[in-house]
């Protein structure tokens, strides 16, 4: 049986995308990956600590030679309000020099984080540099991002599990699902 957070007094869940439709949808994305990375060797960065859960289910669908690496970045101080500035506050481990580059992302919003990190890896001459994430919200845009493998595009709502928090809460959860407090739903 699932174990489920508890949700605290007041927090409501509600299922946006299932876990069945997840993990189909990074099967397909895998299998895409692997078709256009066929025969190259893929460096894969994660962004801690929300894409730590789709690197570990992504890298089960892909049939390449894969390594990895971690980098951790802040923008969101606390809850789900930004504060519009992006700090490094992990560095990687290896060098990128002359890599096929994929970043790994759970979400982009305002694209502030990763137009910040694009940036800051192109300057590190990988071969090539590539964006996958897992979930979208267009709508939220304010920094152009050229994303190359989105899961789903979703709309303008708060939204934990497979991951992402609200407060360090909800990462366990196997599926994604907007959160409504006590305050109505986030935005
Ligand atoms: P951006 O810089 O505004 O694109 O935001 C990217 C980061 O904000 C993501 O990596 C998440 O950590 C966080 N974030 C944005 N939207 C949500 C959400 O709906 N739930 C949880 N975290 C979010
Ligand atoms: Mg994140």
């Amino acid at each position: 049986m699932t174990q489920r957070a508890a949700i605290p007094r007041g927090d409501c869940l509600r299922t946006l995308i299932s876990e069945d439709r997840i993990q189909a949808r990074i099967r397909e994305m895998g299998a895409q990956i692997s078709r256009d990375y066929a025969g190259k060797q893929l460096h894969l960065i994660c962004i801690l600590k929300g894409a730590s859960m789709f690197l570990a289910d992504l890298l089960r669908y892909l049939e390449l030679d894969v390594s990895i690496d971690f980098i951790a970045l802040s923008s969101y101080k606390k809850g789900s309000t930004t504060t519009g500035e992006v700090q490094l506050t992990k560095d990687l481990d290896f060098p990128l020099d002359g890599r096929d580059v994929l970043i790994v992302e759970d979400i982009l919003d305002t694209g502030l984080t990763l137009n910040y990190l694009y940036h800051l890896l192109l300057s590190r001459s990988p071969r090539s540099l590539k964006i996958v994430t897992l979930l979208d919200k267009p709508s939220r845009r304010v920094q152009p991002v050229s994303v190359d493998y989105v899961g789903f595009e979703i709309p303008d709502a708060f939204v934990v599990g497979y991951g992402l928090d609200y407060g360090e809460q909800y990462r366990q959860l196997p599926e994604v699902c907007v959160l409504e407090t006590s305050e109505g739903v986030l935005k």
